[in-house]
């Protein structure tokens, strides 16, 4: 309501965000990542909280604190990010902001992988990874409102109208991660929300200020 600085939308609604990178390992000392701060999921997940929702954030490893008032399962790889994320259902929301690897290695090497000198480097066989969006987004214990991220660097709508569709999502915000942005790793993000209605351009904000409309969109949604 107007001026109701208290007002909590969301009290006794739940949460699931995902943010941050997986890490998958490839021997014990190396991995495979995506580029990925955990900025903008956990503001969403500190957004939500404010709202009085209870929300879970499942957090690939990140440089960053936890965010108060939420529950925090700290995770490594896709696998466990997964596991993590369909324990917490049903649920009202669910949104998924982390940069999931799409591949990890198919074997696991459980000792470190040295260097043979004269046979070059090792052929990395990949397999690909659980896609968690669209599992939770196809789910029977589908939450109400499942939002996810797509990170582009070209063709930002039509690749995030698809990602809209195949996911199972209510809605997509995609951004433009192209070196040049400095959306990656910044403070600040540029998006366009895409909903089967349509696309709506929001301007440059902070990642907190994009957490905070995000999560007044879905309480709209919700209520
Ligand atoms: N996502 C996920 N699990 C994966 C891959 C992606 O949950 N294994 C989620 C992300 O959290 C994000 C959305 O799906 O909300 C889109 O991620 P993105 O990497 O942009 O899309 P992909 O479907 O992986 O396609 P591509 O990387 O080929 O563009
Ligand atoms: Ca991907």
């Amino acid at each position: 309501a107007l001026l109701d600085g208290g007002a909590k939308p969301l009290a006794g609604r739940t949460a699931v965000v995902t943010s941050g990178p997986t890490h998958e390992p490839i021997d014990p000392v190396r991995y495979i990542a995506n580029r990925s701060s955990g900025r903008q999921g956990h503001a969403i997940a500190a957004a939500l909280a404010r709202l009085g929702a209870d929300v879970t954030l499942v957090s690939g490893p990140v440089t960053i604190p936890d965010p108060k008032g939420v529950k925090v399962i700290h995770v490594e790889q896709a696998a466990e990010m997964l596991d993590a994320v369909l324990a917490r259902l049903p649920a009202d929301i669910a949104v998924m902001v982390a940069a999931v690897a799409d591949w990890r290695v198919a074997t696991l090497n459980t000792e470190k992988i040295k260097k043979q000198p004269g046979e070059g480097p090792p052929p990395l066989m990949l397999t690909e990874n659980p896609d968690i969006l669209k599992t939770v987004g196809h789910s029977d214990k589908r939450p109400t409102v499942v939002v996810g991220f797509a990170a582009e660097t070209q063709d930002v709508e039509s690749n995030g109208r698809v990602k809209l569709q195949k996911k199972g999502a209510d809605l997509i915000v995609a951004n433009d991660v192209s070196p040049e942005t400095g959306i990656m790793g910044g403070t600040r993000n540029s998006v366009k929300l895409i909903t089967a209605e349509g696309i709506e351009a929001w301007p440059d904000l902070s990642k907190e200020d994009v957490a905070d409309r995000l999560a007044g969109w879905i309480a709209t949604r919700l209520t």
